[in-house]
Parts: C-alpha cells; structure tokens; sequence
C-alpha cells in the first residue's frame, strides 16, 4: 500500500531567501507562513524547510550551532510551532533538515571538545599531524584542504566541508544518543520526517591515506561504509519507526547498488534518497567544468535511476544546484515552454517530487556580474583555488557564474515592486533584475503561467494512479526527445518531451496519426524499449495535456499528429477503450 509520503508533492523552502517580514533583508518564518496559502493551492503537501537553526551561517545554516533552537533570523520557536500547526490546519506536513555529518565549530560541543581532556573531545576526529603536515591526504568537497589545526591543542580535526563545520565522530555511541535526542525533539514538535543531508558518509572507517583523486582523496575510506548503515538502521528501529515520518538522504557517488542498499524497504534504512548522476550530466568530472547539455544524456541518466529504483526523489532544482530552466530548458526565447517541459518531466516521473522554490515561476540563473556579489563559502573557495592554479580571470568567473550555489540562492520574486516583493531592507542576497517580468503575482492569475502549469500538472498528479503508482517505461530518447510511458493495471500514459528549439517528429511506432486518422507512417526511431500497449492500436492517442495551445481532450478529441514544437511537452492518453457492447479491432 503506498504510504502518504508516496502521493505528495515536496516544496522546498530556503528560509534565507524566501520571504523577508521584519525588514532585515531575511527571509523568516512568519514569511513562510504568509505563503502557506499559496502554497496550498499549487497542491505541495510536504514543505521541507533547509536549515533553521542558530548557526554562524559559514554555509548558511549547514553549519548548525544549536539543533533545538531557531535562528533568530528566522524568528522563535514559537513561530516555529505556529508553522507546524497552520501548515497542519492545511494538511501540509513539515520536513527539516537533519545535519549531522558536521556541526558548527561554534557548536558548544566543538568548543568544548578544543580541551583534549574533555569529554567532547570524543565527539569529533581530533587527530595529531604527521611529520608536520596533516594527518592524512584527504581533501574536502569545498576544494581546500580537510583538516585544520588548532594552535592551543596542537593536533588537528577533520572537516570535509568548510573549516567552520568540524565532522562529527560517528565511532563514539554517544553521538548517537545526542543525535536521537535531537530528531525525538522536532518529532515530538510534530514534524513529519527529514531531510538527511550528505547522509552516507558519516561513518568514517579509517584514516588513512587516500588514492589520489582530482577531487575528494579519501572518499573510499568513507563513502556509504557499513557504519553508516548500521547508523540508519538504530536510527529508523529506535526513533523513526515511533512516529508517522519519512527520511529523503542526500547521498553522494552512489551507485544503484549502493542506492539500493541504503533505501530499499526490505532494508530498513532511509525511505528515498536524492542521487546526483542526472545532474552531473553537464559536467566534466566535477561542476565547475561544465560541458554542453546533452538531452539525450540527462534522459539516459533519468531513464536507469528510474528502473534502478523502486521509489526515486525526483528533482531537477535545490538549494545547491543552478535553476533547472537555465540549464536544461531555454531561459531566453522559450523561457516558459521549457520551464513547462521541466514540470511535466518532473512530476510524470516515479517517485516523490521536489520542487525548489521560485521553480514554479521559472526563475532563472542570477545576472550577477562580479565576486563580490557573490556570498557562497564554496564559490569563494573554489575562486580562490583556481586564482592559485593560475586560471585566468574571466575563466574563474565562468565558472562561478555557471555553477555557483547563489544561483539558485536569490530571492524569491514576489512581485514587480521593490526588491520584488522580497524584503523593505537590503536582501541579504542581490535579487535578479528580471523579477519585474518573472514574478508570481503576474502569474497567479494568469491561466497560462508557469505557475499554474505546475498546478495543473500536480492535480493532475495527485488525481491519477498511473502518475502516482505506475511502472516507467523508457520509449525513446535521441535527437532531443525523451519519451517514455507509466502504466499501471490496464491504464497508461505516454508522455513526450522535446528538449530542443526544434519541431521534431516523434519516431515512435503507433504513436501519432495523420489528420486523416491513419496511423503515421513513422520510420521506427531508436525505442529503447516499447511499453506494452505501445505500438499496438490504430485509435488515436490524445493529448491529455500540453504546455503548448493544443486542444487537450481526454478520450475522444483530437489525435497527436506525431510532431512536438520547440519545448513542446505533451501526456497522451492511450488509445480509447472500448466501450462496452462494440467490438475490439485489436
Ligand atoms: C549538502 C547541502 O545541501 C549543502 O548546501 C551543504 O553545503 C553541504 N551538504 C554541507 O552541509
């Protein structure tokens, strides 16, 4: 039976950026809660809310100083359980985000653990250098190096991420009890689950050396080890299991065996997980060497994801990675067709979708011009790297501007007003000078928006056991078109994507008939492999849905004449049944 995290949709908010109410150029809770409305009406049955704890904000809230408390950017605890409970009025569920690979080193723990005789030294990886130098090789994903060392105690500590956010020791219990005491208390709030940040590499297995990579030496002595697994499991028997919740794991490198192992139902672990492979797919190696879009590899990475796993997050945007229509879409002359194409994509996969705030309305890539704008710990990191790898200027600042977090960090574009609608203050953050044209007021009322696109495809979501339940089926992917079908019992669904600025004919066999209702004679393109009722019928398949001004009509309108529009994204119904008393031709 599915559970009910199975047949929501997912919004993600990046409290920071979202929406700002005392004037300080921060977005805050009773922000959000401004929204809730809004939000309700797209259809998003889960929130998840990025970090917001008190936090020194080195990588803004990722690096966490109190997990029982609210930053007092964002406002109280009090705000806190008022969103909790006006979400709850609107049967929104609230999901946080649980770091704990790191804390802050502003963490009292960390503090504390500075004295090598106190308990909390334990705490985390304090480990004294060797012949001078660190005690190992490793690097860290920010691009500097992944240990520091500490003057008063003269050894060194561990942090694969920013020096500000020291690992914690997962080989001492008692960060465990710490731990299951911290999402008891935000359970106990009435949240309905986390998000798990970079969750499996907190078991570290050993110190040593690592192979030399070009990035990341070490990994192999801490990629998704049996520790962690062990971890999951006393965390799902011990605290999860009491409560009605999920976990989603951000899991880095994994393969569908690893992620198989770490969310398959049998195995007791996480519920679902974010990979990355679809995203990597623009990128040499590592993202700040981007390499031309290719559809038709992004589609291949989608396609085995989604018959690797039973139950995918789906999701083409977050907080780390640059907006969807800027990078698989067209965010100049079919800015809307494309955003609308990347909706359909993401909500008729399998899965549970996640939408990145300001997706809805096709935000795009910052028009930021310069470092300074900038405010990401790893943009800057990396800036300074490539400075000292002799890359010229105007190559680190490409980089940046393809790749940097604050892509998808700006604020969120309410309106045609000032700041756009974000904040009465500075924005903590620039706001993109295209909110007067992309804003959400212009397109909440606006029946062919972006915004209302996104509605339409959640309802029709929600209302289909096909979308929500059905098997994926890959069709064909080549020259910019990926289709494939979901069918569950006797019903299925065909959807059609043209991810080019090109009219392109789809080369699916049985597909598309002819204004004349015979079947289009289709050279067979490259199937990958034909779902069951693809090609077997001489009725019409009909556009269930279209982000181009197609008459959509169910069963009985006009059949698709096989040809896609630049952007376009179609769902084609199957052939009309049957109805009772006529005779089947098939
Ligand atoms: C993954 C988070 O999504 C990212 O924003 C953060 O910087 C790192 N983990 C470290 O917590």
């Amino acid at each position: 039976m599915a559970k009910w995290w199975q047949e929501c949709v997912v919004y993600q908010i990046y409290p920071r950026s979202f929406q700002d109410t005392n004037g300080d150029g921060i977005g805050d809770l009773p922000g959000i809660i401004e929204h809730l409305d809004e939000l309700k009406d797209l259809g998003v049955g889960i929130l998840w809310l990025s970090p917001v704890y008190p936090s020194p904000n080195a990588d803004n809230g990722y690096d966490i100083s109190d997990y029982h408390g609210i930053h007092p950017d964002f406002g109280t605890m009090a705000d806190m359980d008022r969103l909790i409970e006006e979400a709850g009025k609107r049967d929104i569920k609230i999901i946080m985000d649980l770091v704990i690979n790191h804390t802050s080193d502003e963490h009292p723990w960390f503090i504390k653990s500075r004295d090598k005789n106190s308990p909390y030294r334990d705490y985390y990886i304090w480990r004294p250098g060797k012949n001078g130098k660190a005690p190992n090789n490793w690097t860290s994903f920010f691009g500097e190096d992944c240990w520091e060392y500490d003057e008063a105690s003269g050894e060194y500590y561990l942090h694969l991420f920013a020096k500000k956010q020291p690992d914690l020791n997962w080989c001492n219990p008692k960060v465990l009890e710490e731990v299951k005491d911290i999402m008891r208390f935000w359970l106990d709030r009435g949240i309905a689950g986390f998000r798990c940040d970079v969750i499996n590499i907190l078991y570290k297995t050993s110190l040593e050396n690592g192979r030399k990579r070009l990035a990341l030496t070490g990994l192999e002595h801490y990629l998704t080890q049996e520790g962690t697994h062990e971890i999951l499991r006393v965390l799902r028997k011990e605290v999860l299991d009491r409560y009605d919740c999920f976990t989603v794991g951000e899991t880095v490198f994994v393969t569908p065996q690893t992620a198989w192992e770490l969310c398959d139902a049998s195995r007791r672990e996480l519920d679902m997980l974010f990979t990355f492979e679809h995203m990597e797919t623009d990128q040499h190696y590592v993202k700040w060497f981007k390499r031309k879009f290719s559809a038709g590899r992004f589609a291949a990475s989608i396609s085995k994801w989604q018959q690797a796993i039973d139950w995918n997050a789906n999701y083409l945007e977050n907080h780390d990675q640059p907006r969807s229509v800027s990078r698989f879409g067209n965010d100049g002359p079919y800015w809307a067709q494309s955003a609308k194409l990347l909706c359909m994509l993401l909500l008729t996969l399998r899965g549970t979708p996640y939408i990145y705030q300001g997706q809805e309305i096709g935000m795009t890539n910052f028009d930021f011009t310069g470092m300074e704008q900038i405010q990401d710990v790893e943009s800057h990191n990396i800036y300074r790297l490539a400075k000292c790898l002799h890359f010229p200027e105007a190559l680190r600042w490409r980089m940046i501007r393809a790749s940097s977090r604050d892509n998808v960090r700006t604020p969120v574009q309410w309106n045609s007003g000032p700041n756009a609608g974000f904040t009465t203050g500075k924005p903590w953050l620039g706001v993109n000078s295209n909110y007067t044209r992309i804003n959400m007021e212009s397109q909440l009322d606006d029946p062919g928006s972006i915004r209302n696109f996104y509605k339409a495809m959640i309802a029709l979501r929600s209302g289909s056991d096909v979308l929500k339940y059905g098997s994926f089926v890959p069709l064909v992917r080549g020259s910019g078109i990926f289709a494939y079908r979901r069918e569950y019992r006797e019903e299925g669904l065909t959807v059609l994507l043209n991810f080019s600025d090109k009219a392109r004919k789809v080369d699916i066999p049985g597909i598309a008939a002819d204004g004349q209702g015979s079947l289009l004679d289709t050279a067979a393109g490259t199937p990958d492999t034909a779902g069951e009722n693809a090609n077997n019928s001489n009725s019409f398949r009909c556009p269930v849905l279209s982000n181009y001004d197609r008459k959509v009509s169910g069963m009985d309108g006009a059949a698709f004449n096989g040809i896609l529009q630049p952007y376009e994204a179609i769902i084609l119904s199957d052939p009309a049944k049957i109805k009772s008393g006529e005779k089947s031709n098939e």
